[in-house]
């Protein structure tokens, strides 16, 4: 067909088609008497997918990448795409929320100037902490290994004490009902989340690890997975029934795992609920004296484990849930491992 049909039957018009031909997107015949492009039926399904990734605000660099090297799937483009927007999405909020409080700190009779800075300067901190968080473990190089890793024991410090147990209770302390949806953030492998696939629950995990996820979907095709962030969650407001997460929440420092509630809060449903089993210290007395016992064993090792990490302190975790209306219960299962259940 020619460009005006190719361009009617995908409701876009001959000036885009030629558009990405000059971006190399697409190379339709032409016809050497006229110079009229003709356009195969693979031409069009070509076509199709560049307008549609285009008008999901795919970059053209990366759809020229998709289209010429095989080696992520569309399922996986759309999956950072979603990611992306969804950060683009949160940004947006917290500016269009800053300015509603610039606005209302300029409503008494002089512009508080000193206010509006200060809300400015609250405002890049939050996008610092949405954009800047690292990697410094290397998680994609661990998910092959994962699963040994965990049952290796003969450390001097043991983080994987009581894991099984951990992961079993918050199990049996969520309920979810069949269809209901449960969010698994820093999914990794998906032990965690897998436990609620016989209940017929809908599980999403949430992982920074694009390997992580790969291996989680070859364990569990059951789960859906989706690649994202703590601090940046790629979900609608209020769209899940549970929330849980074991053994992630310490690798946020502390300042941003309060940030972290906060958009668990934002994308769980009214009643809903978030179990945490993660390394935490029940308060910073709790820390000390753990940690000088450490010291004070030699065990060098778990002081060094310990300050590589971000080990949290339950009691500000509690105080934030209370403070925004959960009841919260909260199990130590050892000195450095600890659940915390909390309904809203
Ligand atoms: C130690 S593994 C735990 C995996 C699994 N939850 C479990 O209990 O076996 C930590 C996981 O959290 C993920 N993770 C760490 N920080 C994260 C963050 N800020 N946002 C999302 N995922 C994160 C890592 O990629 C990794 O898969």
């Amino acid at each position: 067909m020619y460009i005006k049909e190719a361009a009617v039957r995908l409701n876009t018009t001959p000036r885009a088609i030629r558009f990405y031909e000059e971006k190399g997107l697409i190379f339709p015949k032409k016809d050497k008497e006229n110079d009229y492009r003709y356009f195969t039926e693979n031409d069009v399904v070509r076509l199709s997918t560049i307008l549609a990734l285009r008008e999901v605000g795919l970059g053209l660099e990366r759809i020229k990448d998709l289209l010429e090297n095989s080696e992520m799937s569309i399922n996986e483009y759309l999956n950072l795409q979603r990611s992306a927007l969804f950060e683009q999405w949160l940004e947006l909020k917290d500016m269009i929320t800053t300015i509603d409080q610039m606005i209302g700190s300029t409503e008494d009779e002089k512009d508080d100037m000193e206010a509006i800075f200060k809300l400015a300067n609250q405002l890049k901190k939050l996008k610092d902490s949405r954009k800047n968080w690292e990697d410094k473990w290397e998680f994609d190089d661990w998910a092959d290994e994962y699963e040994n890793y965990i049952k290796k024991d003969g450390y001097v410090f043991n983080v994987h004490q009581d894991y099984d147990d951990a992961l079993e209770k918050v199990a049996e302390v969520m309920e979810l009902k069949h269809k209901s949806v449960c969010l698994d953030i820093g999914i990794g492998t998906g032990n965690l989340g897998s436990k609620f696939i016989a209940r017929g629950v809908h599980v999403i995990g949430v992982d920074q690890s694009e390997k992580m996820l790969q291996t989680c979907n070859g364990k569990y095709p059951e789960i859906e997975t989706r690649k994202g962030h703590f601090l940046a969650l790629p979900l609608l407001d209020h769209s899940v029934d549970g929330i849980v997460s074991s053994y992630a929440l310490h690798h946020l420092p502390d300042k941003d795992k309060l940030l972290a509630l906060e958009e668990m809060n934002r994308v769980l449903k009214e009643n809903g609920q978030i179990c945490i089993a993660d390394l935490m210290f029940q308060n910073e007395d709790h820390r000390s004296r753990v940690i000088d016992a450490f010291r004070s064993q030699g065990n060098i090792e778990a002081v060094q484990s310990i300050e590589d990490e971000f080990y949290g302190d339950r009691s500000l975790l509690v105080k934030w849930l209370e403070a925004n209306s959960y009841q919260v219960e909260t199990h130590q299962f050892n000195d450095i491992l600890s659940m915390i259940y909390a309904k809203k």
